[in-house]
């Protein structure tokens, strides 16, 4: 019985080390950095993220998950409430907790308020941390 009392807050440590911190390694999931600079769809996002990641299924011709095929039908499609978890947008800017584009791309699977987001976006599983940085810092400086 002792061994118990002095067991049991261990195992509930070594419990918390894994598993806590995890949600938020790597890139800061809901919290904008204060000196992040601007990132702009036609200065980088575009090519580097929407054209190789995303273009392939959001296009002209599956317009409704978001036409994502050129900076200018990304920038609106982005801004339209999402089908699938309305009225949040894909992308509100300065607010990434309720910005589902950025949730799907970091596993959220649950919006601010319980709505279900679906799966991680892209389909094949998280980008690294280098991109997701830019995405981070393209909606916090106004996703322009
Ligand atoms: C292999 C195909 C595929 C790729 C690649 C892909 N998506 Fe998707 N996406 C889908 C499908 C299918 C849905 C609808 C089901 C869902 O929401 O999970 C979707 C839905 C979404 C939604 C919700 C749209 C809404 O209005 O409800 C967002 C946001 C999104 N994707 C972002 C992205 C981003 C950003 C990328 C690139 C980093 C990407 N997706 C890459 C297939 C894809």
């Amino acid at each position: 019985m002792l061994r118990l009392v002095f067991v049991a807050p261990l195992l509930a440590l070594a419990g918390c080390g894994p598993t806590a911190p995890s949600a938020d390694a790597g890139v800061p999931l809901l919290t904008c950095d204060a000196m992040a600079a601007e990132v702009t769809l036609s200065g980088r996002l575009q090519a580097e993220l929407f054209d190789r990641q995303c273009r392939s299924c959001h296009n002209a011709a599956s317009a409704s998950n978001g036409d994502y095929s050129a900076a200018d039908r990304t920038a609106a499609a982005v801004a339209r409430p999402t089908r699938i978890a309305a009225p949040l947008l894909p992308v509100r800017p300065g607010v990434l907790s309720e910005s589902v584009l950025w949730l799907k791309m970091n596993g959220r699977t649950a919006g601010p308020k319980g709505e279900a987001l679906g799966g991680v976006m892209p389909p094949g599983g998280k980008l690294d941390d280098a991109t997701l940085k830019l995405v981070k810092d393209w909606i916090c400086t106004g996703a322009k």
